[in-house]
């Protein structure tokens, strides 16, 4: 209660005939979670308890996804059967092969919506779950199998990513290579050979830190789809649909178009102050809705930034026009009094972009980490299943006379 009546005051909400809305859902609570927190005013965040800078500098994608999604951190044993696991589910039906050519030209995260849901569509276990479903709801007996489907889909994203950007090439298509580590695998069926260490790393880090994140506007969408009792696919393909908005996921392919098109960082004070005017374009890859510090991602991906762009050189200048629309932000009054900060989308992009994966595939990528924490999320509200079904405050009239077509 006294989370409401702070919420009503902090300014978000809409007084309307039938009481307040909380605007975007701000602040409200849709259930009890243990995959992830957020201390948006101190910049911290956990997976599981775990510190971000903590998974960042020792662990990796393969174990955090499965502490994201198992509840704990692996043993040896259990991580090397995981990793097994993954490598053994990469593969794509022929279907979903087929799905990927015929949208070959169209944007990325069209083709990832639509290959997932093909994917699900011939997907035995997934059908198997949907079958189990018929009950009207989620059968205990059938937790491993849900378990083993989201395993699946962390394996499958990648390769629907780089199957897609080869097919867009006109490129053949690059087998998995189940001795590669997730982020070194990718970035091989990608460009068809062994990634160089450091581009491994950055993909390896980029997918530790994008893991999960709370309930953003995605998680909430494969809430939304999943207490329908709709199948994992169809759900992941939905998040998917959330996450390609510019102001979600989106943002950081927007990020780096804003930097290219600056092709200096002289031009940050200028591009940094339209930002602040009424109505003036967005600064993407700044602002959050629950950090009002610097976003710990982002801090921890501009190191990465740098030591990358100081091996393999900044030709572009990306790096120095962030920095320096950076700085703006920082000492700007607009983005002072507002808390807006530069989030984890500010830096990732630049590092992508040298690496020669288009900017068009950096929201896709997004995804195939993200996936880990839709499911997670998933599969924790199941436990407690209930359909979300909000309401609407209806103003409009009532009870209107029908006048037929030829006499309107
Ligand atoms: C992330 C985001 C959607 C959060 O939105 P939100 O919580 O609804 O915040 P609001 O839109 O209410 O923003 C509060 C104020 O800051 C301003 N603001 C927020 N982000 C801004 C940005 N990137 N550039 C300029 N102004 C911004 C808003 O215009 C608003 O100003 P006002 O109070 O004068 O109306 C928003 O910051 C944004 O659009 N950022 C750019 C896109 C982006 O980087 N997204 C990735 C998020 S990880």
């Amino acid at each position: 209660m006294d989370h409401l009546v702070q919420i009503k005051t902090s300014g978000k909400v809409l007084q309307t005939p039938c009481g307040y809305i909380i605007h975007g859902l701000e602040d409200v609570l849709i259930k009890v979670t243990s995959i992830s927190d957020i201390d948006g005013e101190r910049g911290l965040l956990w997976y599981r308890g775990y510190r971000i800078e903590d998974l960042a500098r020792f662990s990796n994608y393969e174990e955090v996804s499965y502490l994201i999604l198992h509840g704990r951190l692996p043993t040896r044993d259990e991580l090397e059967m995981y990793k097994h696991r993954l490598a053994s589910f990469r593969t794509l039906h022929p279907a979903t092969v087929e799905v990927l050519k015929n949208l070959a030209a169209a944007h990325p995260m069209f083709a990832l919506q639509a290959a997932i849901a093909v994917e699900g569509a011939h997907d035995v276990d997934n059908l198997r779950l949907m079958e189990s479903f018929k009950v009207g709801r989620y059968v205990e007996a059938e937790r491993e199998l849900a378990f083993k489907i989201a395993e699946k889909l962390v394996a499958k994203l990648p390769t629907i990513v780089a199957y897609h950007y080869r097919l867009s090439r006109g490129l053949s298509l690059v087998e998995p290579k189940p001795d590669l580590s997730h982020a070194a695998n990718f970035l091989y069926m990608f460009f068809g050979s062994v990634p160089q260490p450091l581009a491994a790393r950055g993909v390896d880090l980029y997918l530790t830190l994008h893991a999960d994140h709370e309930i953003p506007a995605s998680t909430f969408t494969a809430h939304v789809v999943a207490s329908t009792l709709s199948d994992m696919y169809s759900t992941v393909a939905a998040a998917v649909a959330a996450l390609k908005g510019s102001l979600h996921g989106g943002a950081n392919e927007m990020a780096v178009r804003n930097y290219l098109e600056m092709g200096s960082p002289s031009r940050a004070r200028e591009v940094v102050e339209a930002a602040t005017k009424p109505g003036g374009p967005k600064l993407m890859g700044v602002g959050h809705r629950v950090y009002k510090a610097y976003d710990p991602r982002a801090l921890i991906f501009k190191e990465f930034a740098r030591e990358y762009v100081a091996k393999f050189g900044d030709p572009k200048h990306l790096y120095a026009i962030a920095e320096a629309i950076e700085q703006e932000v920082l000492s700007h009054p607009y983005f002072q009094q507002r808390k807006l900060y530069p989030n984890v989308d500010f830096w990732s992009g630049i590092v992508f972009y040298y690496m020669g994966i288009p900017y068009e595939y950096f929201t896709s990528i997004f995804a195939m980490s993200r996936v880990v924490g839709w499911l997670a999320h998933v599969l924790e509200y199941w436990e407690n299943n209930r359909i979300f079904r909000p309401r609407g405050c209806y103003i409009g009239p009532h009870d209107l006379r029908y006048v037929p077509l030829d006499q309107r």
